[in-house]
């Protein structure tokens, strides 16, 4: 049976088939075409199953974000289906789940391709989300550092002296790539998104439930459990909160772009005040 017969559909783009981006996609995919993403064929169809029973019009593509080839490839992949108005970024591995090198190929480099190849692809009047952390508010790069970062291109990013000898650590490794997240957003939001007429920003989560939260909640012993306890919402968040964030800046804010919005419950209030320190 056809479900629908409309064609030239507009195309939504998940990078990284996780909890949190199935729950902004879902919010956006009715009549359009929504493309997923992930280095996991399991997790593909196990999710691509999802969407198909709900009654959206679903395809997959195995892609690699540590890859530059097959991230450009997934971006063609997407312009052959149609006018590309949404693309998220979750692709990303957690502190407890990587090494410093790993979190800094994928979540910064590995980000920082997708920029790149979607800000060849995207549809006038399109917009892209890349998900954050909180993390990323939570070790201020130097004020010469950011403007490095804004000026230098992926491949050489991990070239810059400060990341080589800071990132020592996965959790730092983890805060320094989430921060350059929302730089990469700024970037495209000015540079090659702007030209295509298309807005680029960043949400950073705090914690939010999904299985990399357990094994991050596995790892730290009570460290979470004060951390959440400090924060004025003295909750985890859902996934669902933010896809509401996600489908604000996506689809709504059409003045919004080259920006950040942090969701945290309060987490990083705490901290700058010092009603939570890190670590204690
Ligand atoms: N869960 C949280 O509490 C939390 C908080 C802040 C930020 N984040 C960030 O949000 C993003 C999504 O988190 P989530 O909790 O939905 O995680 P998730 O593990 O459910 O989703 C991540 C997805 O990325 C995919 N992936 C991993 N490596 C890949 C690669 N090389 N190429 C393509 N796909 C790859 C995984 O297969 C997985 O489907 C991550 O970047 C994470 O750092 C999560």
């Amino acid at each position: 049976m056809i479900f629908d017969r409309n064609e030239n559909k507009e195309v939504v783009v998940l990078l990284g088939a996780g909890s949190m981006g199935i729950a902004i996609v879902k919010r956006i995919a009715t009549g359009r075409k929504v493309l997923l993403g992930d280095i996991s064929e399991k997790n593909l169809k196990n999710v691509s199953e999802l969407f198909q029973y709900g009654g959206y019009d679903v395809d997959t593509c195995i892609v690699n974000a540590l890859d530059k080839a097959s991230v450009e490839a997934f971006a063609q992949r997407a312009a052959s289906l149609g006018d590309v108005m949404y693309f998220i970024d979750t692709a990303g591995a957690s502190p407890n789940q990587a090494s410093p090198e790993h979190i800094l190929n994928l979540d910064m480099v590995g980000t920082g391709y997708a920029v790149d190849a979607f800000g060849k692809v995207m549809a006038n009047g399109g917009a892209g989300l890349l998900v954050s952390s909180q993390a990323g508010y939570m070790l201020r790069l130097p004020d010469d550092v950011e403007i490095e970062i804004l000026s230098t291109p992926t491949e050489k990013l991990k070239e810059i002296e400060y990341i080589k000898h800071t990132a020592t650590n996965s959790g730092l490794a983890y805060m320094i790539a989430k921060r350059v997240n929302h730089l990469q957003a700024q970037r495209a939001a000015a540079t090659t998104w702007k030209m295509r007429r298309a807005r680029m920003n960043s949400i950073s989560p705090g914690i939010i439930v999904t299985p990399l939260a357990y094994d991050e909640f596995a790892a730290l012993g009570d460290g979470y459990q004060k951390m959440i306890d400090a924060s004025a919402a003295m909750r985890c968040g859902t996934s669902e909160e933010i896809a509401d964030a996600a489908v604000f800046l996506l689809r709504d804010a059409t003045f919004i772009t080259g920006t950040d919005l942090l969701i945290d419950g309060g987490v990083i209030a705490a901290i700058r005040t010092g009603m939570y320190r890190l670590g204690g």
